[in-house]
């Protein structure tokens, strides 16, 4: 499922207000029944709330369930896409929605735009989604769960990757600007940059590797590690070098810097694998993000370090003789706390994420995977299982614009070739 912005600038706020009632009805009820919707709506009962609902119907942002006992809605993950665009906009983090950039395994990428005009990014989580796509036993497996749990998982997995993309930048680490959170999505500041996966050629690989295990060795003294550190988590901004600015105007394009001059700063994206240095695999996952860059490096740039290392023992001996801050326990002190940490890492388990590591070790050369036509949430909907009622954050009425300011300039389109 995508991200289809179009009809948000015809919705009023009462279409809101419903649609946020079939969200807080959907705690406790999996086919939230007509009458509830009325009531959580805030809304006098009437024809106004049964035109917002088959309105919303109409353009899938909930789905009439049939075969139930009552008469009922469900949110579609359309629907939750639209709440948290709308709460975005009423914090006024995002003005405008432009293109889609990447259809990620997890997560759609899209540009969106500050009033100001600065551009963003808006990352919006579908954990699961290729599971139900390709994998027939968790297909099966994923049957007896509610689309709510799927939709609980994505937003925990934009949680720790807002309470992590926090920490690290509080913390000096090269990491997108964290702008807010909402729902399963996150905005950010967009980084002008590649993925290393398509830069052809580097100046001084040796440079840029070590920089890389730098960052790896860092985020151990901090208590962490990446978990998916990869050439398509790792954006490479180019700059003048600090030793030749005197040489070049503000003003000078960067294709007029020569070679030399230019620096590559890895900035890091993509967190919601993390994990602690404690956790039980921590060594393992450590050694991947590790032989991940080697291998990359000797593949793509056919340079191979004479150092050999680092290892796991390495990390841990810095990490104990001159620890940073433990940004893996002040992630759960913020809010993204152990209990939900567990419960996402489960999920990834039993759904196959694997980050980017687990799937394209395969050495395919840059062209981008072709998307097979998303099956929609639909499937699992009518399935029994309920959310995790408790934990799920308050998502209330404050969300919900007296009146939806409208988007403007709206225009979403689908990555090329789609
Ligand atoms: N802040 C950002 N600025 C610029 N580009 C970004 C930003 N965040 C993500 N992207 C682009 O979107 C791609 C996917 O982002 P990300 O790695 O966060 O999602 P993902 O779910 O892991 O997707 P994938 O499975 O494709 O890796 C990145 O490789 C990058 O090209
Ligand atoms: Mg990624």
């Amino acid at each position: 499922m995508k991200l289809d912005s179009k009809a948000i600038r015809y919705l009023t706020s009462e279409d809101f207000r419903v649609l946020a009632g079939v969200e807080a009805g959907s705690r406790n009820h999996e086919v939230v029944p007509t009458p509830l919707i009325v009531q959580l709506s805030g809304l006098r009962g009437g024809s106004g709330v049964h035109r917002a609902i088959s309105n919303l119907a109409k353009i899938n942002l909930i789905a009439k369930v049939k075969n139930a006992k009552y008469d009922g809605y469900r949110l579609t993950y359309g629907g939750l896409d639209y709440l948290a665009l709308n709460a975005h906009q009423k914090s006024q983090a995002v003005y405008s929605v432009g293109n889609q950039v990447g259809v990620g395994k997890e997560s759609d990428i899209i540009v969106v735009a500050h009033s100001s005009g600065e551009q963003r990014i808006l990352k919006i989580h579908r954990l699961g989604r290729i599971s139900f796509r390709t994998v027939k036993t968790n297909r099966d497996y994923l049957r007896h769960r509610s689309s709510a749990s799927w939709m609980y998982m994505s937003r925990l997995a934009a949680m720790k990757e807002f309470a992590f993309m926090k920490a690290l930048r509080e913390n000096g680490f090269s990491v997108p600007e964290p702008i807010a959170q909402n729902r399963h999505t996150i905005v950010m500041s967009l980084i002008d940059a590649f993925p290393l996966r398509q830069i052809s050629k580097v100046p001084n690989p040796q440079g840029l590797y070590s920089e890389l295990m730098d960052i790896i060795l860092e985020l151990a003294r901090f208590g962490l590690i990446h978990g998916d550190f990869n050439e398509f988590n790792l954006l490479i901004k180019e700059e003048v070098d600090e030793n030749a600015k005197e040489k070049y105007t503000p003003e000078t394009k960067l294709d007029d810097v020569a070679d030399e001059d230019i620096r590559l700063v890895p900035v890091l994206i993509d967190f919601p694998q993390m994990v602690s240095i404690d956790h039980v695999n921590a060594e393992m996952y450590f050694d991947r993000d590790v032989n991940c860059v080697k291998r990359y490096f000797q593949r793509k740039f056919h340079f191979v370090s004479d150092v050999p290392g680092p290892t796991f023992a390495q990390a841990r001996k810095k990490f104990l003789k001159n620890p940073g801050k433990r940004l893996d326990v002040e992630v759960e002190a913020s809010g993204f706390s152990r209990k939900m940490a567990r419960e996402l890492e489960k999920y990834m388990q039993e759904v196959g994420v694997d980050g980017d590591n687990g799937s394209r070790e395969d050495g395919e050369e840059d062209e981008e995977s072709s998307e097979e036509e998303e099956e929609d949430d639909e499937e699992s909907g009518s399935e029994s299982g309920e959310p995790n009622n408790d934990k799920q954050p308050e998502q209330d009425d404050e969300d919900v614009g007296e009146s939806s300011r409208r988007f403007e300039d709206l225009h979403v389109s689908g990555p090329s070739g789609q």
